[in-house]
C-alpha cells in the first residue's frame, strides 16, 4: 500500500477503484469546464504570507458551524448518488464525519435515505433539498429531516435547470447502474466495488423510492432531474420553506452579492459561497473570486460558509481568510469514499487537518477564529488573484 498523505492520492486511489463512468461523474464538470478549472487555479494563486517567531505553543481549530461545536471549520457537502461509489457511501461518510467532530450533510440525491444514515448515525446531520414540482414530496422529505432530527437544512437553489456533464452523457451514466456489455470490463476489474455497490442493497435513490417507482423507464440522472424539478423556484418559497423548517436555514450556491443580500432580507441563518463544483454555470467564476464580496455584502448578518476546488487545509485557510467561516468538501470526500470508505474519508479529514493546523502556525495564527484577510500577500500580477483580494471582510 502506497503512502496516502493528500487528497490527490486518494483521488488516484479512487480512479482505480471505481468504474471510470462513476468516476467521471465525480471528477468532471460542465460543459468546457471553465469554471471547474478556476475554483482550482483562483485557490493555487492565493499566497500566504509567512510570519515567525509568534509563540504558537497552543493551537485550535475548534470552531462553530451554525450553532454547533466543530473540530475544524469543515463540512461534507451533500452529494447525489454519493453511495454509488462505495456501497453504503452515505453511512461511511456520516460515520466518519461524527467520530471526526465536522458535519455532514446528506443530499436528497442520496443512495442511502434519511432513515438509513439516522439509523446508522447517532449524531444530528444536515440534510439537503431542491424545490420539486411536486411540493407535497418536499413537504415530506422535510418532515422526515425532522423526525431523523437533522439539525440544518441546506435548500440548493442553484439548480433550477441542469447544466450538461458531457463526460456523463457519453458514458451512459444510468440509475440504478447496470452490468452492460459495455461496462462488464470496467465492473469485472473492480470486484471490490462491485460487491458493495452492484450487489449491495441500496442500488437507487434512497430518499426517493416511493416515487421512483412511477418514472415511466427513466434511467439516466439528467433524464428524472429534467422531469422534477421546479424552474419557477424564486425568493417566496424561502417563506413556504420555513413554515415547514423551523430550524437552521441555508440557502446554498450564491455566487454573487447581490444574491447574498437577498438571502439575508429572506431570513436564513446562513449562505453556502458554491458554482456547485463547476457543474453548473461554465463562465461563471470560481467561489474564491466573489467570496470576499459576498462576504463584505453579508456583514456578519447569516454565516458565510464556502465550497469548491477544497482540497488541501491550506485551501481551507485561504476561504477562512477571504471570510468564508467554514468550507465544505464535495470532490475530495468522493475521492476519499471510492478510495477506502469511512476509513479513507476519515484519512481525508486528518489529512485536511494537518494541513490546516500546520499552515495555521506558519501564518502566525494560533486560532482559526483569529485568521483574516491579512494572512495573505497582497496580489503581486495575476488578474484572478486580484479578484480574490477585494475589500476583506469581518464577517464569518
Ligand atoms: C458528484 C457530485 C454530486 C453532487 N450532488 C449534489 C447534490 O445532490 N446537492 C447539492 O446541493 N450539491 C451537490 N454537489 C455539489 C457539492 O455539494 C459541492 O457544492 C461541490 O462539490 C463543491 O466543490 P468541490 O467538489 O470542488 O469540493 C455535487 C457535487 C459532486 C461532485
Amino acid at each position: 500500500m502506497p503512502v496516502i498523505n493528500s487528497i490527490e492520492d486518494l483521488r488516484a486511489l479512487a480512479r482505480r477503484r471505481v468504474p471510470r463512468a462513476l468516476f467521471d461523474y465525480v471528477d468532471r464538470g460542465a460543459y468546457d469546464e471553465q469554471t471547474l478549472r478556476r475554483n482550482r487555479q483562483d485557490l493555487d494563486a492565493l499566497q500566504f504570507r509567512q510570519r515567525i517567531m509568534v509563540d504558537l505553543s497552543t493551537l485550535s481549530l475548534e470552531s462553530t458551524l451554525l450553532g454547533a461545536q466543530v473540530a475544524m471549520p469543515l463540512a461534507i457537502a451533500p452529494i447525489g448518488l454519493g453511495g454509488f461509489v462505495h456501497g453504503d457511501g452515505e453511512i461511511h461518510g456520516a460515520r466518519a464525519a461524527a467520530a471526526f467532530g465536522v458535519p455532514f450533510c446528506l443530499s436528497t440525491l442520496s443512495v442511502c435515505s434519511i432513515e438509513d444514515v439516522h439509523a446508522a448515525v447517532p449524531q444530528p446531520f444536515w440534510f439537503q433539498v431542491y424545490l420539486m414540482r411536486d411540493r407535497g414530496f418536499n413537504q415530506e422529505l422535510i418532515s422526515r429531516a425532522r423526525a431523523a432530527q437533522c439539525s440544518v437544512l441546506v435548500l440548493t437553489v442553484d439548480l433550477p435547470i441542469q447544466g450538461l456533464r458531457r463526460r456523463d452523457a457519453k458514458n451512459g451514466l444510468t440509475v440504478p447502474p447496470r452490468l452492460t456489455a459495455r461496462n462488464a470490463l470496467e465492473i469485472a476489474l473492480r470486484p471490490g466495488w462491485a460487491l458493495g455497490v452492484l450487489l449491495g442493497k441500496r442500488r437507487t435513490f434512497g430518499n426517493l423510492a416511493s416515487r421512483l417507482g412511477d418514472t415511466g423507464g427513466l434511467s439516466t440522472l439528467a433524464q428524472w432531474i429534467g422531469t422534477q424539478f421546479d424552474r419557477s423556484v424564486n425568493w417566496k418559497e424561502i417563506d413556504w420553506i420555513r413554515q415547514q423548517w423551523p430550524g437552521r436555514l441555508v440557502v446554498k450556491g450564491i455566487l454573487d452579492a447581490e444574491d447574498a443580500l437577498a438571502a439575508c432580507a429572506a431570513g436564513v441563518d446562513g449562505i453556502i459561497v458554491s458554482n456547485h463544483g463547476g457543474r453548473q454555470l461554465d463562465g461563471a467564476p470560481s467561489s474564491i473570486a466573489v467570496l470576499p464580496e459576498v462576504a463584505a455584502a453579508v456583514a456578519g448578518r447569516c454565516e458565510v460558509l464556502f465550497d469548491g476546488g477544497i482540497r488541501s487545509g491550506q485551501d481551507i485557510l485561504k476561504a477562512l481568510a477571504l471570510g468564508a467561516r467554514g468550507c465544505l468538501i464535495g470532490k475530495a470526500y468522493m475521492y476519499a469514499l471510492g478510495a477506502q470508505g469511512e476509513r479513507g474519508v476519515t484519512r481525508a479529514l486528518s489529512i485536511l487537518r494537518d494541513e490546516l493546523m500546520v499552515s495555521l502556525a506558519l501564518t502566525g495564527r494560533t486560532h482559526v477564529a483569529a485568521v483574516d484577510h491579512s494572512i495573505l500577500r497582497a496580489p503581486q500580477s495575476s488578474a484572478n488573484a486580484a479578484s480574490c483580494m477585494n475589500p476583506p471582510s469581518a464577517a464569518r
